[in-house]
Order: C-alpha cells, then sequence, then structure tokens
C-alpha cells in the first residue's frame, strides 16, 4: 500500500485554543461592531485572518534567538541575515525594517512623488496606501484571467505585458518603477511565472525603469513555478529564487510570511547609490543602518527561517495543506479562486451570496456569517478593503469580492482545516435564507478595514 502524506514535523510545544458556543460569538461580534479585527484573539477557536507574523518557528529559529546581538550599530546578528539575503536573493545591499509596510515606507520615499504612476500586478493594501499618500497612483496590470475564479490559469499573479505596456507608453515620464507582487496576495495568493517576469524585465529595459519586487510569498511563488513551468520542474527552490531575484533591481519584503517570524521586514538592493538614498530614511523611520526596526535575536530567526522556507519537504507540507482546504470546499461546491493560492483559500462571495447586495458587503457577510457559525475568522478582501476612490470618494468595487482564509505555518491541523470547511459548508447549505449585509457606521479616510464600525441591515 502506497503511504500517506505525514508531515515533515512533530510538535514540541503546544497553545490553548478557545472553544465558544454561538450565543458567545452573537454578543463578541456585536461589540466588537462586526469588525473581526476587533475581536480578542481568545474569542476566535481557529484564526485564519492572516498568515502575516502567525508561523510557528522551529525549535532552531528559538535557538538562534538566544545568539542574537543587540549591539546597537555592527551586531553579527545583521552580518547573518545579511549573508542569508545574499545567498537566497544574490542582493549585496539590504536594510532592514520592522515589517513590510515599513519598507514600502522607506522604498517609496525615495522611489515615490506626487503624480507618479507606480504599475504592477494586484498591489497589496498597504503598497496602494503608500502610493495613494503621496498623491501617486498605482495602476493595476494584472492578466484578465486572474478576475474569473472559475478559469484555471497556473499563473494568474501574472503582469499582463499588453496592459503594462501601454501603461509604459502613456505615463513614461511619471514612472520610476514597477512592482511586481510575488505572489499576488490580492489575486488569491496567485503566482507570477518566471517567463513573466521575464517580460517585465524586458519592459523595463526598453523603457528605461526599475523593477521592484513585493516579495512577502516569494519561497511558495517559486514553489510553483518548480510545480508549473515545466522548463524548471528538476531545478532546486533556491536556484528557482536566485533565478527570478536576478531580475529585480530591489525588493521590499514583509517577513512576516516566508521569513517565519512573528515580526521583521527588509529592502534589498542592487544598487549602492539607491540603497544609500533610502539608508537616510530608513535611520529616520526605522533605526540605524544595522538593526532598523529589528531586534538582533529576531534577524537572526529570521537568516534561520529563509533557509528553511526555501526547503522543498517544507513547502510541499505546506501547499498541501492550503490545498487540502480547498479540495473540500470544491467538493462541497462552494466557489473558491482556481487554482488554489500559496497561502490561502479565497472563497468567492459574490457567488456564495448572491443574494446579499453589493452595498451591503457581501464578503464581510460572509466572514461574519462563519464567525458566529464556529469561531473561524478569516477576512474581507473586498469591497471594505478596497476604501473609496480617493478623487470621487466613491465605494470601489473591485472586481473580486473574496473571503480570504490564510493559514498561518506550521500551526494549525488537518483536524482543524476540516472542522473550518464543515462550518463553511454548513452556511452554503442555508446560504439562500441570508439576504441582507452590514452597512458602515464609522470608517477612516485610508485603510478603512482595519477600524470599520458596522450594524447589520434588518
Ligand atoms: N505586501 C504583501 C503582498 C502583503 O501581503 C503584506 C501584508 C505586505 C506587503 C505588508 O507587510 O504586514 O509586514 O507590513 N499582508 C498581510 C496579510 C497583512 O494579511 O496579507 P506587513
Amino acid at each position: 500500500m502506497e503511504l500517506p502524506y505525514a508531515e515533515p514535523f512533530r510538535i514540541k510545544m503546544v497553545e490553548h485554543i478557545y472553544p465558544s458556543t454561538r450565543q458567545q460569538r452573537e454578543e463578541w461580534i456585536r461589540q466588537a461592531k462586526y469588525n473581526l479585527f476587533n475581536l480578542r484573539s481568545q474569542q476566535v477557536f481557529v484564526d485564519l485572518l492572516t498568515d502575516s507574523g502567525t508561523g510557528a518557528m522551529s525549535d532552531h529559529q528559538w535557538a538562534e534567538l538566544m545568539l542574537g546581538d543587540e549591539s546597537y550599530a555592527g551586531a553579527s546578528s545583521y552580518y547573518k541575515l545579511k549573508q542569508a539575503i545574499k545567498e537566497i536573493f544574490g542582493f549585496e545591499y539590504f536594510l532592514p525594517t520592522h515589517q513590510g509596510r515599513a519598507a514600502e515606507n522607506v522604498l517609496f520615499s525615495v522611489l515615490v512623488k506626487e503624480g507618479d504612476i507606480v504599475p504592477g500586478n494586484s498591489h497589496f493594501d498597504t503598497t496602494k496606501g503608500h502610493i495613494e499618500f503621496r498623491k501617486a497612483q498605482a495602476i493595476d496590470c494584472t492578466i484578465d484571467e486572474a478576475f474569473d475564479t472559475d478559469i484555471e490559469h497556473p499563473f494568474k499573479g501574472n503582469v499582463d505585458p499588453n496592459k503594462l505596456e501601454d501603461v509604459l507608453k502613456k505615463y513614461n515620464d511619471k514612472i520610476r518603477f514597477i512592482i511586481v507582487t510575488l505572489t499576488n496576495n490580492t489575486a488569491g495568493g496567485q503566482p507570477v511565472s518566471l517567463e513573466n517576469l521575464r517580460q517585465v524585465r524586458q519592459l523595463a529595459d526598453k523603457y528605461g525603469k526599475l523593477v521592484v519586487y513585493d516579495s512577502a510569498r516569494f519561497a511558495e511563488n517559486a514553489y510553483f513555478i518548480k510545480m508549473r513551468e515545466a522548463q524548471y520542474k528538476d531545478w532546486s527552490i533556491r536556484d528557482i529564487v536566485k533565478e527570478m531575484f536576478s531580475l529585480a533591481d530591489a525588493m521590499t519584503m514583509s517577513s512576516k510570511k516566508d521569513g517565519i517570524v512573528n515580526i521583521g521586514g527588509f529592502i534589498g538592493f542592487r544598487d549602492r547609490e539607491l540603497f544609500r538614498q533610502a539608508t537616510v530614511f530608513n535611520i529616520m523611520f526605522e533605526g540605524f543602518v544595522t538593526y532598523g526596526g529589528m531586534a538582533g535575536r529576531d534577524m537572526n530567526a529570521l537568516a534561520r527561517g529563509l533557509h528553511e522556507s526555501t526547503e522543498l519537504d517544507y513547502l510541499q507540507y505546506r501547499m498541501r495543506q492550503v490545498a487540502y482546504l480547498g479540495q473540500q470546499l470544491v467538493d462541497y461546491g462552494i466557489p473558491v479562486q482556481k487554482p488554489f493560492g500559496g497561502h490561502a483559500i479565497f472563497i468567492d462571495a459574490r457567488k456564495f451570496l448572491p443574494h446579499v447586495p453589493k452595498e451591503e458587503f457581501q464578503a464581510q457577510t460572509l466572514a461574519l456569517e462563519l464567525y458566529k457559525e464556529a469561531g473561524v475568522r478569516g477576512v474581507e478582501i473586498g469591497t471594505l478593503l478596497a476604501d473609496r476612490d480617493p478623487v470621487t470618494g466613491e465605494n470601489r468595487y473591485p472586481k473580486l469580492e473574496f473571503v480570504r482564509l490564510a493559514i498561518p505555518r506550521r500551526v494549525y491541523t488537518d483536524n482543524h482545516i476540516d472542522y473550518v470547511a464543515t462550518a463553511l459548508k454548513n452556511i452554503f447549505d442555508r446560504r439562500h435564507e441570508i439576504n441582507h449585509g452590514y452597512r458602515i457606521i464609522y470608517e477612516a479616510p485610508i485603510l478603512r478595514h482595519f477600524t470599520v464600525e458596522l450594524e447589520p441591515v434588518e
């Protein structure tokens, strides 16, 4: 008999989580103004809010914490991380930051000014936020296939070279760089192919632009390349990663994802001059060059984490678990983004809850149902997240209205996954009874989803 799959690790430490009753959850979510970010973690049973900073570090990473060098300048931990970044990404220069959006803030302080245009593939919300905050504009050039959840395209994260070239032609003098997000989180954790990265590089060279990668889930992207892009099937993950980054000028990194640490980020640079310009802002916003927002011990754990996340057996475990959830939902007939993403399953809320008007936030409504049903916390990637148009003040209705179930790295077992899938099936079975959503009673002018307050529409 063929042996079944088993995880390439065992558990050395456990963390208690808290079951609750439906009645308790209905009260808690009312108090939280129907915003899942306002819940206390102990009011949640299975927390799939994000895969960011929620992973479990390995015994080797915990051991690295003890070896951290907390010197203000020149810490050995800085050099350990510098070495790992050089080895894995091939970048000579780097700046540590406290997380990914801090890397964006520092780099964009150099690269983005008022009136600029920044083309990319579905910029993440903080990326777009940092662009729009500087009165510049992000233009999405993702391929059209990404916006139909039923199309099975192996690289739905790809940039459409025609759309990109049109933008480059039209706004040439307003564009300093192109940003490519690996994997494309907003489109459903979808990868970008190496062929596509090469096309982006060629266009950037043709128009004299820089290429920056938003690299939060670079290792998952590399795994998809190995699995889906025939010519790389025999390449190691490390070699694929090297090849990917050989086509970029700089990277921003949220280390809380594929760095498998709880906090941290960095910027990688090929060019010394750009590094020097960014250094000024890093010292102002983050900290001195050799720690920039990170403790020495955390830099050590990150150096180790970057190596672990680029191991094939780790990535096989990771992607199998995400797909295990996706497949159960598909078997129940639940509409999800296909193929399955790298870090999360994205439920198509428009198809799941067709009776809820879009003005009443379909994805948020589904995410709230899931919490009330089973204490499972996902997150809305839809109209709330899309904010209002900065010019017209109108709600922006994105092409896709998702509930994202992000799987933390090395944290939950397949039994937790079964629990989540069953909860969703129960809601799916009674979806025709759900006709109303929510209305906003408070919202902030930017990144409103974090602090929005809602009430049910009766
Ligand atoms: N880029 C991408 C693609 C991201 O997914 C995130 C964060 C960031 C940048 C910002 O990094 O959180 O370290 O400041 N994504 C998290 C998520 C929050 O849940 O997807 P950060």
